[in-house]
């Protein structure tokens, strides 16, 4: 069996509004601490506040972009580029969160494209899959999340650089958090789709967060599922006591 390190991500999304509220968070996790040896932290800033996080932060926190284009350098306004991201020292990206699907109408496709583009840059990818409300009512949960991920296999040549998040969106930022045993499901479903669409050894050895409304409250019950390898946290990101979800992940290991 594989050791996978678990892995916990904050999702600043577009927040905090001012630089002063970013820097009051990384003064408070900087001197929290914890074992990055045992847990790995990785911290999605908005694009505006990328180079004051990395500036700021412990080397520890592993400070990640929001988002990259699906192109390349060129004339394409408003886009930043994957290889932008390594230049500026970043090793990981969020790619496919359910905010940039649906409120941005990003395709698989869209993604795939993305995701293609972060591996040529050499940079570590946060990937995000999840289904709708709907989706899991009509029984689809699992058909979705193989969908999401089989539309990205063909673009990935180095899985030690991926890291899936599933999301159910109706858990995200709604205060309703996926049930212990409706989240290991839907991750061993997606180890089975890995295990089916790539190799056994992948399947193994990918981690896969679970997000979607996690705090420190509900946090310890979810990571001792055994196919549940951390955490990507919005909401409770934005508060000094993300340093517990870190703290009870550490615990657990
Ligand atoms: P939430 O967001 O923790 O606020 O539900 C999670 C996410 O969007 O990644």
């Amino acid at each position: 069996m594989v050791a996978r390190k678990p892995i916990v991500g904050a999702n600043w999304k577009s927040n905090p509004a001012k630089l002063s509220a970013c820097d009051d968070l990384i003064n408070s996790w900087n001197g929290a601490g914890f074992d990055e040896g045992k847990v790995e932290v990785v911290v999605g800033a908005t694009a505006v506040h990328i180079a004051n996080a990395k500036s700021k932060f412990d080397p520890k926190f592993k400070v990640a972009a929001q988002n990259c284009s699906k192109t390349g350098e060129g004339a394409f306004t408003g886009e930043i580029t994957a290889s932008m991201l390594t230049d500026l020292g970043l090793e990981w990206v969020i790619i496919g969160h359910s905010e940039r699907r649906h409120k941005f109408g990003e395709s698989n496709e869209d993604i795939a494209e993305k995701i293609g583009k972060a591996q040529e840059a050499g940079l570590k990818v946060l990937f995000c899959i999840g289904e709708l409300l709907e989706e899991r009512e009509a029984g689809k949960t699992n058909e979705v999340c193989e969908t999401q991920v089989k539309a990205v296999v063909s673009k990935v040549t180095d899985w030690s650089k991926i890291v899936i998040a599933y999301e159910p969106v109706w858990a995200i930022g709604t205060g309703v958090v996926a049930t212990v045993e409706q989240a290991q499901e839907a991750h061993a479903a997606v180890r089975k789709v890995l295990a089916d669409n790539v190799s056994a050894e992948v399947a193994a050895s990918t981690r896969i967060q679970y997000g979607g409304s996690v705090s420190p409250d509900n946090c310890e019950e979810l990571i001792k599922c055994p196919d549940i390898d951390g955490f990507l946290v919005g909401g409770a990101s934005l508060k000094p006591t993300f340093m517990d979800i870190i703290g009870k992940v550490q615990a657990s290991c």
